[in-house]
């Protein structure tokens, strides 16, 4: 069928998980998945929209949030829900990639253990894919997804949307214009409360760290502002607060990665991490970043964003206007806005144009976070889930002409 609205063919769209990234499950909010298929559905060639989770509970709170999204927006999206009975099924989307009719992207929200099964399997069945972050912790499940992708040519994306943040496109463009010089070393540092790895992921805590789940955002961004290799990488962390609770993780992890520029020239990376800030803390996410170059330094303080609210109920807040916030208008009318919203309806236009024949899937290498660009952020967190076992050992990486060969 072709919309109305654009005359291009129906998207239908498959998301599997039912979270706190689909639909903001056990939060007062509605998650950045949901809301950014309504801000497509305003003006995309949106056909139907299947939802899947493993059991029936994260079903029921999906149906909840979509009933009260409908009131908000004012229009009824109606998706498909699987499972459809009430027993636990891990394998529940396998039966809805095979009632999708085609065309058809899937957007893959499970635990980062499951990404390599569920993303092959969508691949495999010829559906466009965006997996979100990171595409998988070894290398060997990121190289054999991209084979995948390579044999069925679709559309496969990880979405890293932190590449969309105005703060870091400016720290690229000031960086590639040379402004700054040649980066000597960058300072990251990115944490979020301990409600995190005791509450919202106790069901899959051993299946990730703080690194994995929060510093790989900016692995990402350094990979995509300076577009160097790492050279070697060792980690070393703390395990002091979650062990007190029961939870056998790292409460903090400290990561150095050394690497090195297209030109040659080496450079330092440190990520400061942890997940264990108050639940008084003003902002879910406190992060900066700061580069310094031979010229001159970049600074960003990504959790201070000029905004500050105070309130009997809620404390001091400082809150992220940037990445995913409902905005009201005068009219009554609401809209949810920010490079969260932009990360997921840029891929439902990108897949629209694949399939009306106005792209191709390979002009999008080189201009989005494909599979293929996963290599590298996932080689360093594989090093660094080696290195901090081995007592902070240094993992050296090798990469020939530009490809990864593997680790000493
Ligand atoms: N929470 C965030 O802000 C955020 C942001 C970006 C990326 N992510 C990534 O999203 C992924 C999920 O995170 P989350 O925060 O939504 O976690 P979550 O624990 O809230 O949700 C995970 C969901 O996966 C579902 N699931 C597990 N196995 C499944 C299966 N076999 N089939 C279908 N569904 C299954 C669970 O039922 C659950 O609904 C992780 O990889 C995480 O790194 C999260």
């Amino acid at each position: 069928m072709v919309s109305t609205k654009t005359n291009m063919k129906l998207l239908n769209i498959l998301v599997i998980g039912t979270g706190i990234y689909v639909c903001g499950r056990g939060t007062d909010g509605y998650g950045t998945i949901l809301p950014a298929i309504y801000e497509w559905a305003r003006c995309g060639s949106l056909g139907d929209i299947y939802i899947v989770g493993a059991h029936i509970e994260g079903i029921n709170t999906v149906k909840s949030k979509v009933a009260k999204l409908n009131k908000l927006f004012g229009f009824d999206i109606k998706p498909k829900y699987f499972p459809e009975s009430d027993s636990y099924d891990p394998e529940a989307y396998e039966a809805a990639i095979r009632k999708i009719p085609r065309p058809a992207c899937s957007i893959v929200v499970v635990p980062d253990n499951l990404h390599r099964k569920i993303a092959g399997d969508t691949v495999s069945n010829n559906i466009h894919t965006l997996v979100v972050k990171p595409l998988a912790p070894t290398v060997n499940e990121v190289v054999e997804l991209i084979e995948l992708q390579e044999v069925h040519v679709v559309y496969c994306a990880v979405e890293f949307h932190k590449r969309l943040d105005r703060s870091n496109l400016k720290l690229r463009d000031t960086v590639v214009s040379g402004r700054i010089g040649n980066p000597l070393y960058f300072v990251v540092e990115y944490s979020q409360r301990k409600s995190i790895p005791e509450k919202k992921f106790k069901s899959w805590i051993e299946n990730t760290n703080i690194f994995q789940y929060l510093g790989i955002h900016y692995v990402d961004i350094i990979y995509f502002v300076t577009g160097a290799i790492p050279k070697r990488v060792m980690a070393v962390g703390q395990k002091n607060y979650l062990s007190s609770r029961g939870i056998d993780n790292y409460d903090s992890m400290q990561v150095v990665v050394e690497w090195e520029m297209p030109s040659g020239a080496l450079f330092s990376s440190v990520f400061i991490t942890n997940w264990i800030d108050p639940e008084s803390s003003s902002a879910m996410s406190n992060q900066r970043i700061k580069v310094i170059g031979t010229k001159g330094r970049y600074e960003a303080d990504q959790k201070k964003r000029g905004i500050c609210v105070t309130s009997d109920k809620e404390g001091v807040e400082e809150p992220n206007p940037d990445f995913c916030s409902m905005y009201g208008f005068r009219n009554g009318d609401i809209s949810f806005q920010g490079y969260g919203i932009d990360s997921i309806t840029g891929f439902l236009n990108d897949v629209t144009m694949i399939e009306n024949g106005q792209l191709k899937v390979e002009d999008l290498d080189c201009k989005r976070p494909t599979f293929k660009e996963s290599i590298v952020p996932t080689v360093i967190i594989e090093a660094v889930n080696r290195s901090i076992t081995e007592d902070g050992r240094w993992i050296n990486t090798t990469f020939e002409e530009g490809r990864f060969s593997g680790y000493e």
